[in-house]
Parts: structure tokens; C-alpha cells; sequence
């Protein structure tokens, strides 16, 4: 295609033969990166006139070099699962190669871009994707933690830094974000995702999304984003990896969908289909999730990508009975791209030629690819931001290092803190710090941490050295290995407990056991960890527990026991000095879950916005749903998060008693700081529909808001809602909002709240439709 020209065909004839006779030669510089880069003026790429250039660009490619485009290779280094094929340099050479996954620097990528628009009788750019999760170089919070802070604008922004640096590092394309609603704690990968709720999930993914790819997806700052992974992975059954999923058309519509909703809407270049079955089709074969769905209910016109293996895993799946025929069953779905297996390329062309396969099917997915590579305008600009002089000046910078500092203090969350036990004092004669995590910076990090290096990390040892006075003495044990019964090492710990003013213990789960494939069975703090607080609570001296995990924890004891306990997740290369800036009170902590801490591993799945039952749980009698040796309630709630000040709500206050399906409802409601401290408080509005033609959550957010109040202030905080906040699927499975007597509630967390009630009234009584749409979603 770049060598339909002439010029360009006698040069690729120069390079074969420089390449055949082994000398040094070189080829004329044809006119490069400008006719060979297929020349396409930014301003030109939208509507017909890039639809031609991409036909006209398919039109000149042989069958092969279509699969080619199809075709995605794991670098030659880090691996995240079995059954990698592997690229070789001459299957590049000959188009067969359309993207890379884990190939990162600037160096390395311009290398093989080079190969690819050169060397190749195609020329098209490569495609260089790479997990950039929470933070390329900068690594920021875990995303289970950047939920924490309710702040999309601080995780737009920690997207924006973490696009800026991954593409110096030659990056064009991240599998990220991961907008999986979760419920089960047990399943490894909640680290990654924004929690258990469609509202907040649907925010925080829309964020990340506009984070990454910024105003222009051609900006050479920007990356395109991949929602993932399509759809309710986060579903697993028993929550174990990569498990069976069963949920109903309600169940996706209602808990798992809304938030790749969103994220398309927010212009998402990318999907990624998931690994597990729903309901017996597995999303690399489903083509209702893939096509009718996202294609034609959704109108979304990107990629979409399998996961590793994806392709292949089909036959162990028990759907296809060989590659041949999980290729076909997978392009015809709507998977574009396959991730590695290299089961495409191997047998879609004989299948094309033997008439399985449609060429239209094939062309249909190269045309996507094609669209996708012209969108990051790869055709203009191959190299775009890689640059080795960008990754020296513009990565880790202050200013980066700032904002992961600012994200990680918000997404702390204080659990308990009986009698002011925090702040501490900087000023303490002598602190123990107890824990083996309290000094790991790999763990400081968290899973999926980009190119991160435990190097820059701030471990939490660190960071309180740096945070206490000059007089200050910090004496630091290990006490245990989290994950070892060891006790070996209690004696000594308990020695510097005992000289200590105060011991604050760091106790919890390493990085990675949170993850992909990371999984447990118990949710427990592993090892000989309870032991050990046990013995040192037993001191009576001030005690702070700092928990560092991926995933909820199950810790009665510590929930009822410990003086002061922080959830500090794993919060990146500014952890050591956030959580300070919090234990030290240079910062008033205002996290607050986004996920519910269970009691007990027994109570899974244990969320909030549950259905009611026949028999809801309650004290006075026997026969409910609940327990016989254990409260149904969860230890902390969603939402949950405390201060070092408190606050008070009015009663919400409504514009009207009643709504119609056209109004808009104002509700208000007075926060008061009613402590000495300022604070920022974050305020949520819940509502409940209370009769409704199928049943409803107890209780669903709506909208949340950040607040800052200085001490003694007070503020009217006003939200409006209009009628996509009253919607849900009737027995059709049509969204309409049905008129009724709708709940209202305001306050600090899910279970702490004030309400109100109002009417929905429409003109005969009946129920108005609201289709689905970007506004549903919180567009
Ligand atoms: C498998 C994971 O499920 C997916 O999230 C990730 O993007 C790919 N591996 C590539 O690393």
C-alpha cells in the first residue's frame, strides 16, 4: 500500500536486495515517514474520507498480512499466562504482526516500528500495548484505592501522568482500565477494579478512560484505553480466577454492564473480551456480548481484543473442538485482535479459502484495526511519544511525584480510632514499627505496577522516619513474615514494643497475593500476623494498626480490638509519605470503602445494594435470612470511612414532594463539621424504589460529592436527579421508571444516613420508558 507507489515499490526491491546480497547498503530514503507512513492529514481522518484510506489500504493487503493485523505478540519478556506463541523477527518482517504487548522503551520500541514501517511490504505501524494499571514509572494507588478517595478528577489525572510516561516509554495502547464490578473479595483481581458498584464504577472508569486518552487520542501524550474485561469477570463463582460466571440478563444490565457503558461513552478506543463463560458462552465466542450488544445496541465501532490466550482457551472451555474451530468462533463473535495464541494467523486463511470463514468477517476486523492504528494517527507519527530523552526528563517527576502523593492520602481510610488514638504526635519519645511490610517496597507498589521500581517507592518505614521530629527515635522489627508461621522473631518485637511510646504495626497481605491468579480460599491475615497484634495489644501501649492489602480483609479482631486501625492499601511510590502525612496529622484522613468488609469469609458476597428478600434479616426473630452464628451486617459497609473530625447531616431537604419524567429534583442537604479539624467529608445520595414491578436494591448510589469544610463549617451540598436515577429493567427487560413513592437517602456512608421521601408521578399512571444512554451511565 505505501508501495503502491512506484518509488516506494523500488525500494522495498533495494531493501530485499541489500538484504539478500548481506551488504550494508541502504535503501533511498523514499519519502519516509511521509509517503511510506501513508499520508493522512490529522484534520482529515474522521467520516468517509478515513473509511477510504483505510479501504484502500485493505485493498492492497494479501490474506496473510490481514491476519497479520489481527495478530498480537508478547514481547520478549514478562509473560502473564501459559500458551504464548511467539513472534519471530521474520513474521514481523513479513506483516504477519500487528501489535506488541510487554515490549516497553523507547529504544526497543522505535527498533521494531522501524522493522515494521520499513522493512515490511505493508508498512503499517505497530500497535505497542502494555498493562499500565495504576502508574507506568509513578506508580499511584491500586485502583481498589484510588476508588477510595471518590475523586475522578485526582484519577483522571493519575491516568493523564501514567499516559504521559508510558508513551515516552514508546506505549500507544494500555489494558486499562479495569471496570469489573466485584462482590467477592476472594478473587485476586479487586485490586483492580473500583470496587462492588455500577455508579461509582461507571465514574471512576470514565475517568481513567479520558485520563489516558486526554482530549486528542493523537496527542503524543495520550494512549488509547481498553475497557476490560467484557463482561462480568468480576462474577467468578467461588471467586476463583478465570471461573464460571452465571448471572442473569438482569444481573449483567444491572451490576456488571453499566460500567463498560460508561467507558465507551467516554469514548473508549478498546475492548477486551474476558476469559470466563457467561451462562455457557465464554466472551471470546459470544457474539450477543461482542456484537448485538456492544456493536449494535451500544454503537461502539472500536477494537476489541481478546485476553490472553482467550482465543485458544475455547478448547478447554469444551466449545470448540480445535483451534481451527475456536478461530472461527472467535472472529465471529467479534474478537479483532487475539492476544498471543497465534490461532488466527494459523487458520483463518485455509479457512477463508475453504469457505468457513467469510473474507467480509476478516475484512470487517482489519478495517477496525486499520481505523484504531489511523485514530492514534500511528500513520502520521509511527514513533509518536517514544523518546529516550522523554523518559529521562519526563517521568518521575515532582510534579508527578506530588500528585501520587495526593491520591494515595485520599485514598486512605480510617477504620477505627478509638479515643483519638491518631494523630500521633510527631514529637514521641521513641515509635516501634512492627511488620516485615513496613519495609517492603516491592509490596508499597502493589500488583500490575507498570515499570515501577521498588527503588522510588517511599516504604512506610521510610516515610515515617522522614515524617517525625529530630528527637524522635524509630526503632523497627519485623516481628513476622506475612505469610510464614514464623514466630521467631515475636521476642524481639515485642521488645521494642514494650520501650516504645507508641507501636504502629503493619500487618496484611504482600502485593502480590492480590492479582491475576492470586486467589484465596481465606481472607484472613495470613501467617502468624493476628498472633503478633494479639501479644502487642496485650502491652496496653497506643496502638496503630496499619493494614497494607489488595482485597478486603476479614479482621474481627482487629475491628474490635485495635486502638486505631488505617486501610492502606497499596498506595504506590508516595506511600511511606502519605500514610505519614495521615498518622502524623498533617493530613485528616477521608477515604472510604468502596467495597464492604465482610466479618467473616463465610458471608461472601456480602454488598450493600442487595435485594430485600421475603424475609429481610432482622434481631427479633428466627425466621429470616440470616445466621445462626454470625450478623448478617458486614464489619465496615461501603462508604464507610472516618475522620479526625466529625460531621453532622440535616435532614435532605427536596424541591418538590412529587418528580415527573421530564423534571429534575433538587436535593439538599446542610453538612457540619462539627469538630475542631477542617476536613473533607464525602457526601452520598442513595435512593430506593420502593414497590416496583420487580424488586429493587435496598439501596443504590446515585451521586457523591467531595466536600471540604473547615472546623465548625457548614455546607448545603445540592444534588439534582432526573429520571434515568429512578430507571431499572422491567420484566422485558425494557428501562422505564414506573411511578411510586422513591426513597432518598443523604449521609456519610450506606449505612449511615438520613432520608426523605418523595413521589414519582407520570401524566396516566403508567411507566415512562428510559432507553439506555450515555446520561443512564453518568455521561
Ligand atoms: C491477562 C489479563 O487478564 C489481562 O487483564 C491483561 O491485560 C493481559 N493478561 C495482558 O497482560
Amino acid at each position: 500500500m505505501f508501495c503502491s507507489s512506484s518509488g516506494a515499490r523500488r525500494r522495498m526491491e533495494l531493501l530485499a536486495l541489500c538484504a539478500a546480497l548481506g551488504t550494508g547498503c541502504t535503501a533511498p530514503p523514499s519519502q519516509t515517514a511521509k509517503s511510506s507512513a501513508a499520508v493522512v492529514p490529522v484534520s482529515k481522518t474522521g467520516g468517509s474520507r478515513a473509511d477510504a484510506f483505510v479501504d484502500s489500504l485493505l485493498a492492497t493487503l494479501t490474506l496473510e498480512e490481514k491476519l497479520g493485523q489481527l495478530s498480537q505478540y508478547s514481547g520478549f519478556a514478562a509473560v502473564t499466562g501459559p500458551g504464548a506463541a511467539e513472534a519471530s523477527m521474520e513474521q514481523l518482517r513479513q506483516g504477519g504482526v500487528s501489535s506488541f504487548l510487554n515490549v516497553t522503551g523507547a529504544d526497543s520500541v522505535r527498533k521494531l516500528q522501524r522493522i515494521a514501517i520499513e522493512d515490511t511490504r505493508t508498512r503499517i505501524p505497530l500497535l505497542f500495548g502494555h498493562d499500565v494499571i495504576h502508574g507506568m514509572r509513578t506508580i499511584f494507588p491500586i485502583p481498589l484505592a484510588e476508588a477510595s478517595s471518590w475523586n475522578p478528577d485526582a484519577v483522571r489525572e493519575a491516568a493523564r501522568i501514567a499516559a504521559r510516561e508510558a508513551s515516552a516509554y514508546g506505549i500507544n495502547w494500555t489494558f486499562a482500565p479495569m471496570v469489573d464490578v466485584a462482590r467477592d473479595p476472594r478473587w485476586g483481581r479487586i485490586t483492580e477494579g473500583s470496587g462492588e458498584d455500577p455508579y461509582l464504577g461507571s465514574v471512576m472508569g470514565a475517568a481513567r478512560v479520558r485520563g489516558f486518552q486526554g482530549d486528542d487520542l493523537r496527542a503524543r501524550e495520550s494512549i488509547a484505553a481498553t475497557v476490560k474485561h467484557f463482561a462480568a469477570y468480576g462474577g467468578a463463582e467461588g471467586g476463583r480466577d478465570y471461573n464460571v460466571v452465571d448471572v442473569s440478563e438482569r444481573g449483567m444490565r444491572e451490576v456488571f454492564l453499566p460500567p463498560f457503558r460508561a467507558a465507551a461513552c467516554a469514548g473508549a478506543a478498546t475492548f477486551m473480551a474476558s476469559f470466563n463463560e457467561i451462562a455457557g458462552v465464554p466472551a471470546h465466542a459470544n457474539r450477543w456480548l461482542l456484537t448485538d450488544l456492544l456493536r449494535g445496541e451500544w454503537g461502539f465501532d472500536g477494537v476489541v481484543v481478546g485476553d490472553w490466550g482467550g482465543v485458544a482457551e475455547l478448547i478447554p472451555h469444551g466449545i470448540a473442538a480445535d483451534s481451527a474451530e475456536a478461530a472461527r468462533r472467535s472472529l465471529e463473535a467479534g474478537v479483532d485482535i487475539e492476544m498471543v495464541s497465534g490461532t488466527y494467523s494459523r487458520n483463518i486463511p485455509r479457512l477463508v479459502r475453504s469457505g468457513a470463514i467469510s473474507q467480509a468477517a476478516v475484512d470487517q476486523a482489519v478495517r477496525r484495526v486499520l481505523r484504531f492504528k489511523q485514530r492514534l494517527g500511528l500513520f502520521q507519527d509511527p514513533y509518536r511519544g517514544a523518546d529516550a530523552g522523554r523518559e529521562r526528563s519526563e517521568v518521575l517527576t515532582p510534579a508527578h511525584r506530588a500528585a501520587a502523593r495526593h491520591l494515595a492520602q485520599q485514598s486512605i481510610v480510617l477504620l477505627r480510632n478509638e479515643d483519638n488514638t491518631l494523630p500521633l504526635s510527631r514529637d514521641l519519645r521513641t515509635i516501634a514499627v512492627v511488620g516485615a511490610l513496613a519495609a517492603d517496597s516491592v509490596s508499597t507498589l502493589g500488583s500490575w505496577a507498570g515499570i515501577g521500581r521498588a527503588a522510588d517507592a517511599v516504604s512506610v518505614l521510610d516515610g515515617i522516619r522522614r515524617a517525625v521530629s529530630p528527637r524522635t527515635r524509630v526503632i523497627y522489627e519485623r516481628g513476622t513474615d506475612p505469610t510464614r508461621s514464623d514466630t521467631s522473631r515475636f521476642r524481639a518485637a515485642m521488645r521494642a514494643a514494650r520501650t516504645a511510646d507508641a507501636v504502629i504495626l503493619v500487618v496484611g497481605e504482600p502485593a502480590w497475593m492480590s492479582g491475576e491468579a492470586e486467589s484465596r480460599a481465606s481472607i484472613e491475615l495470613p501467617g502468624a500476623q493476628l498472633e503478633l497484634a494479639q501479644r502487642i495489644r496485650a502491652l496496653g501501649k497506643p496502638l496503630v494498626v496499619v493494614l497494607m492489602n489488595g482485597r478486603p480483609l476479614a479482621v474481627p479482631w482487629l475491628a474490635e480490638n485495635a486502638p486505631a486501625l488505617v486501610e492502606a492499601w497499596f498506595l504506590g511510590v508516595e506511600m511511606g509519605n502519605a500514610l505519614s502525612d495521615v498518622l502524623f496529622g498533617a493530613v485528616n484522613p477521608s477515604g472510604k470503602l468502596t467495597v464492604t468488609f465482610p466479618r467473616s469469609v463465610g458471608q461472601i458476597p456480602l454488598y450493600y445494594n442487595h435485594r430485600r428478600t421475603g424475609r429481610p434479616p432482622a434481631a427479633d426473630s428466627k425466621w429470616n435470612s440470616k445466621y445462626i452464628d454470625l450478623p448478617w451486617t458486614p464489619q465496615f459497609p461501603f462508604g464507610f470511612g472516618l475522620s479526625y473530625t466529625s460531621y453532622t447531616y440535616s435532614s435532605p431537604r427536596l424541591s418538590s414532594e412529587t418528580m415527573g419524567p421530564r423534571d429534575s429534583l433538587r436535593v439538599e442537604v446542610t453538612v457540619t463539621n462539627t469538630g475542631r479539624r477542617a476536613g473533607e467529608e464525602i457526601v452520598q445520595l442513595y435512593v430506593q424504589d420502593e414497590i416496583a414491578s420487580v424488586t429493587r436494591p435496598v439501596i443504590e448510589l446515585r451521586r457523591f460529592r467531595r466536600v471540604p469544610l473547615g472546623a465548625g463549617e457548614s455546607r448545603t451540598v445540592r444534588f439534582s436527579l432526573g429520571l434515568d436515577d429512578l430507571a431499572f429493567y422491567d420484566t422485558r427487560m425494557r428501562r422505564v421508571a414506573e411511578p411510586g413513592s422513591f426513597r432518598v437517602f443523604v449521609g456519610g456512608s450506606s449505612r449511615d444516613v438520613n432520608e426523605t421521601r418523595f413521589r414519582f408521578v407520570t401524566p396516566d399512571n403508567n411507566p415512562v420508558s428510559a432507553p439506555e444512554s450515555c446520561a443512564a451511565v453518568g455521561n
